[in-house]
């Protein structure tokens, strides 16, 4: 077998970078800037080597010709971070408690989209929220939808199963209503129950991609992946889920990302909640 060349330990050159930086623009909005060199040659390193690929190109040309894209949601999360938490940036769910659930204890249907969930932690702690104000939730009343691009933590949002230093977050009370401690080889873990897990829909969505199928929404969640986006890429975004918010509706960016120089047409609220117009017309971003 040929020896490895030395890609590795080096930064990728500026064609091997311009390659990645642009299958990483296209498919999923990662804005990689000039300067990144060694920062995606050292993440994308192993993945390399484990696809048995000798150089960056080889690797490049592995990625684009794999039909299942599992090389590319690897490639993904790599470079991009599925950090995550229960709770992550509490105001949001103070104003939910305070402002969103009160008004929507005599709603028929409640539909909340958590876009870019990572492993899960959000809409979880976003079904605790409405649990804990709406008490018993009848069958149908709540759909939270729980969207990622990347079907591998995709897959342990839908398990619903963490080790317990991720849960230490989450107030004793509503861990025991909410969570099932495990047993066994499963000791040191818990699983959302059952009626937690009857509230989620789980499915991979690019938010590059028309998002309009997806339905109308009374919140959207979409925290902590504009970051990755440049501007043009933000204002797609952020007027894709201001189409998918019903008259009313809000939107609950991350705290770190502003949507200013942004034309949404949504109305601020407070830092990092936006709402759109009751009437439902665009108004001036
Ligand atoms: C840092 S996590 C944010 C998780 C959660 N929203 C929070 O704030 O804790 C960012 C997530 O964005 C996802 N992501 C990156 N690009 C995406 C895209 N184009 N469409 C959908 N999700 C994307 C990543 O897979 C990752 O799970």
């Amino acid at each position: 077998m040929p020896a490895l060349d030395d890609t590795s330990c080096r930064p990728l050159n500026a064609s091997e970078f311009e390659k990645i930086r642009r299958l990483a623009y296209d498919t999923f909005g990662l804005d990689l800037r000039t300067g990144k060199e060694t920062l995606v040659s050292t993440r994308l390193g192993k993945h390399m080597r484990q696809s048995g690929c000798r150089s960056f190109d080889e690797y490049y040309q592995f990625v684009v010709g794999d039909s299942t894209g599992k090389s590319l949601i690897n490639l993904i999360d790599a470079l991009t971070t599925n950090h995550t938490s229960f709770f992550r940036e509490p105001a949001h769910f103070d104003f939910m408690r305070k402002v969103l659930l009160p008004e929507w204890k005599n709603r028929g249907k409640i539909d909340i989209w958590s876009a870019a969930c990572s492993s899960g932690e959000e809409p979880y702690t976003i079904a605790m929220c409405l649990l804990e104000e709406l008490g018993t939730i009848a069958p149908g009343k709540v759909r939270i939808l729980a969207t990622d691009i990347s079907t591998k933590v995709l897959a342990k949002a839908g398990q619903g199963t963490y080790p317990a230093e991720r849960l230490e977050g989450i107030p004793d009370s509503q861990l025991r209503k909410y969570w099932l401690r495990g047993e066994g080889e499963w000791a040191g873990w818990y699983r959302a129950k059952k009626d937690m897990r009857a509230l989620m829909e789980f499915r991979r969505v690019n938010l590059l991609e028309p998002v309009s199928q997806m339905g109308r929404f009374a919140l959207i969640f979409c925290r902590n992946v504009m970051i990755y986006f440049d501007k043009p890429t933000q204002q797609q975004v952020v007027k894709r889920l201001g189409d998918c918010l019903e008259p009313g509706g809000y939107l609950l960016t991350g705290h770190a990302e502003s949507l200013t120089g942004i034309s949404h047409g949504l109305e601020y609220v407070q830092p990092a909640v936006y709402r759109k117009g009751s009437s439902g017309g665009r108004e001036k971003g």
